[in-house]
């Protein structure tokens, strides 16, 4: 298609009309080697917005940026590749638990990760805050390792889905991010390009998550999977609240600290329920087993294996928070007066947690490992006068005080 075409098909999704295949390939194609403008393409995005895409529009748009980039592929003979998608939530720390554990089973975990962005952190965050562990793998690096360990954890490389990263920088500054279908083909050409055979997503819903409530995260859900299916990907998802944080921690060290607590078999009920309603969905052993491995050293095994693989100091990883990463300022958060835990609202954690520094405000600002809040009750607790609610991890007086003040009305306490 010549670049003087595709202002028709601009028109055509403005009007409410529907895209061939051949066509959306060719806008993606052109678009990706630079042969349409940025202008161009932010006017077709919010067509896109305000107009959507059909089931079939979805799919193609989701394979053609798939194919922008390096797809995986693996040997005929490999276990079954399996892999969990979150849409991102407050202290949601699975991934680190539910990699490893899905390498015991005896299955390949391709794991290709994001960054942290806005309130909802990142799996390549927290694993940077284990010192020398290294994110950039190449695809050689990526097949050595999975065939030695049956995982690795890694981010996107350039050639690594480049539709995506141009399209996502755009919707990023002109208010298109929130189109269903926009977000299906970014999340899902990811997934897609590690050649999976199951893929489970967690669809996060409430204060703490991009979707505020559980009918909008269903039909997000339900997007997904579709797009997932149609390219052969047997793909299951849960709906997920994220109300409060997810377990008894927020920030990257503390997080890492958290799961390995969880590897060896300590971790918080809700973190290790959800990580084990997720494994199940693409897991070939049943749940006991997979929660015998956390019990008993095996996920742990795996896990040190991973960070030593990538390079990491295994010998910080039970000192990561209490001494590598460890915050100048550390303050009890305490109860206002007696009575039963009724808000502790995870948008405004995640807010005062990148207030701290834990997040960034925009890609590419620095991260501080250490900061972020621990020790975290869990709603429906029943608390005293002067009982500490949690723990907040600051680099300065300053920003602790900042902190207190971004957490503001999130937290409720229901006299009793
Ligand atoms: N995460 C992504 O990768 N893409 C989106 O569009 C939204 C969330």
């Amino acid at each position: 298609m010549k670049a003087m075409h595709f202002p028709q098909l601009i028109e055509r999704k403005r009007d409410g009309g529907t895209l061939t295949a051949a066509e959306i390939r060719q806008i993606i194609q052109s678009f990706t080697s630079d042969e349409i403008p940025d202008y161009q393409m932010s006017s077709f995005a919010m067509a896109v917005y305000f107009r959507g895409l059909d089931a079939l529009e979805t799919a193609t748009l989701t394979a053609a940026m798939r194919d922008s980039g390096r797809v995986f592929s693996w040997p005929e003979d490999a276990p079954p590749r399996v892999d969990k998608h979150s849409t991102g939530g407050v202290g949601d720390k699975v991934s680190l638990v539910l990699a490893p554990l899905l390498a015991c089973d005896g299955l390949w975990v391709p794991m290709v990760s994001g960054r942290g962005l806005g309130i909802t952190g990142g799996t390549l965050d927290k694993l940077e805050s284990i010192p020398g562990f290294d994110v950039n793998l190449s695809e050689k690096q990526c097949l050595v390792q999975i065939e030695r360990l049956g995982l690795f954890m890694a981010g996107q490389t350039a050639d690594f889905c480049p539709a995506d990263k141009k399209l996502y920088a755009l919707r990023d500054v002109t208010g298109t991010v929130p189109s269903r279908e926009l977000i299906i083909a970014s999340i899902m050409s990811k997934k897609l390009a590690e050649s999976l055979d199951r893929l489970v997503l967690d669809v996060k819903f409430g204060p703490g998550a991009f979707m505020k409530t559980r009918d909008d995260a269903q039909k997000l859900a339900e997007g997904l999977q579709s797009a997932g299916t149609e390219n052969n990907v047997a793909t299951e998802f849960l709906l997920t609240p994220m109300a409060e944080p997810l377990g008894r921690t927020v920030g990257n060290a503390l997080e890492v600290t958290e799961a390995v607590e969880t590897l060896q078999g300590r971790g918080p009920a809700d973190f290790v329920k959800l990580t084990l309603d997720l494994c199940e969905k693409v897991a070939d052993s049943p749940r006991e087993r997979l929660a015998g491995w956390l019990e008993d050293g095996t996920a742990w095994e795996k896990f040190t294996a991973l960070v030593e693989a990538q390079g990491g100091d295994v010998s910080s990883l039970e000192k990561l928070s209490s001494s590598v990463h460890q915050a100048p300022v550390i303050r009890p958060f305490v109860a206002p007066g007696p009575g039963t835990l009724k808000t502790l609202d995870a948008g405004t954690l995640g807010a005062a947690s990148v207030e701290l520094g834990a997040g960034r405000q925009r890609a590419g600002d620095a991260i501080d490992f250490a900061v972020g809040f621990s020790g975290l009750r869990k709603c429906g607790d029943r608390v005293e006068k002067g009982e500490p609610l949690f723990l907040i991890h600051a680099r300065s007086e300053d920003a602790l005080a900042a902190a207190v003040e971004a957490l503001g009305k999130g937290i409720e306490i229901e006299p009793t």
